[in-house]
């Protein structure tokens, strides 16, 4: 969507898969859905480098209304749970540099059952707007399939028509897959990212779910993203339960090289040290947000190996190989296998960024460089081609 939002993938942090739709304040106030807890997170995303490292939206999901809209037919929050309303928690997330995401639904009701905005497109987007709201995750739950692509586009015109920028994040293709194929630049043309398929879980199987379907629909969904608009494969889960390093260091590497939105959704609260490092990794920031803005692809299946491309600024190479295999021990992988690799040529400057950061020096095609990747870990690297005119002016030089 060209309302200059989302020129590279958004980075923040989103409620959904940590707290889900958890509205007992009574017995769990430190983690229902409430005020608080965006407060709290927006706290500590400043003063534990998360904003430093990107992280600069921190957003709202489904649960956070009341049952009922107001006598002028306005959504509003859940009295009890924000007392202080959303224009009062968006000046505080702004307050600290931040930017504050909210959730609706183009149909009649949102996922959870609460009102959806049909009917009321406009008014929402003006209520979002009146609030200072930064960012609208639209749902597409309890809507008729035919009517998705009008609804996801009338709410872009309402959002455009208040005159604030409101970054958009859509689930319109999501909702379309099962009954055709979404017409891709309609979409792109409406939304700043957008869900293609099923919500991510805190497992290792959801990951893989995910990561499968997107190579199996790359070649319709990868042109698609540049600068302004995202392939959205759902939140980070890194620093939860359900995930080893080795696979937390997968997802980070993975969603890095498809060029998403870096939405986490964790308890920033109470992360494990090895998981923040990692999610504030800024060589692995630097390639998310490489302005090329490309989205890569999956090149090439070598044994149990998954290798993934995506091209960067300056003819670099971003590699992830993803050792598929979960059983055994770490195995070995010989860099110069990777169908990219034709860009070492003559000569290329190899910096592997994880497992752990390592200057691996000037290469060749004939490189007999190896990876050690852990079971179900990636070895994530950069390339840089140095060119032969660059090397003849060295030898001039010297
Ligand atoms: C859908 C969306 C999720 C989340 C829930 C909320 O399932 O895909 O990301 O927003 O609804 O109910």
């Amino acid at each position: 969507l060209d309302n200059g939002l989302a020129l590279k993938p958004t980075m923040g942090w989103l409620h959904w898969e940590r707290f889900m739709c958890n509205t007992d304040c009574d017995n769990d106030p430190d983690n229902c859905i409430s005020e608080r807890l965006f407060m709290q997170m927006a706290d500590v995303m400043v003063k534990e480098g998360w904003k430093e490292a990107g992280y600069e939206y921190i957003c709202i999901d489904d649960c956070w209304p009341s049952t009922h809209r107001d006598a002028q037919g306005r959504l509003q929050a859940d009295p009890k749970r924000f007392p202080g309303g959303i224009k009062k928690l968006a000046d505080y997330v702004h307050s600290k540099g931040l930017k504050l995401g909210i959730y609706a639904d183009v149909g009649k009701y949102t996922c959870a059952g609460y009102p959806g905005s049909l009917g009321y497109y406009e008014t929402d987007a003006q209520t979002f707007a009146d609030w200072d709201v930064d960012l609208l995750k639209f749902d597409g739950c309890y809507m008729d399939w035919t009517l998705l692509g009008e609804g996801y586009i009338n709410m872009s015109k309402a959002l455009n028509k208040t005159g604030r920028s409101i970054l958009y994040s859509c689930e319109w293709p999501l909702y379309e897959w099962p009954h055709r194929q979404p017409n891709y630049t309609a979409i792109r043309e409406t939304c700043n990212h957008w869900r293609n398929f099923n919500d991510v879980y805190d497992s290792w199987s959801s990951l893989k779910s995910i990561l499968d379907w997107t190579a199996s629909h790359q070649d319709v969904i990868a042109p698609s993203a540049g600068p302004g608009g995202w392939n959205d494969p759902d939140m980070l889960v890194i620093g939860n339960f359900g995930l080893s390093h080795d696979q937390q260091e997968s997802q980070m590497a993975l969603w890095t090289i498809m060029a998403a939105p870096l939405l986490m959704s964790n308890d920033l609260r109470n992360i494990c040290p090895r998981s923040k490092e990692l999610l504030q990794n800024q060589h692995i920031i630097d390639i998310s947000q490489d302005p090329l803005g490309k989205q890569g692809y999956l090149s090439a299946k070598v044994f149990s190996f998954e290798v993934w491309e995506r091209p960067l600024s300056k003819n670099r190479l971003a590699i992830a190989v993803l050792n598929k295999q979960e059983i055994g021990s770490p195995r070995g992988f010989a860099i110069r296998a990777v169908p990219g690799w034709k860009i070492c040529n003559p000569q290329c400057n190899v910096t592997q960024i994880l497992p752990q950061y390592k200057e691996m020096g000037v290469q060749t095609p004939q490189s007999k460089m190896m990876v050690s990747i852990n079971p179900s870990g990636t070895a994530l690297l950069t390339v840089t081609p140095i060119s032969s005119d660059f090397k003849m002016q060295k030898l001039h030089w010297q």
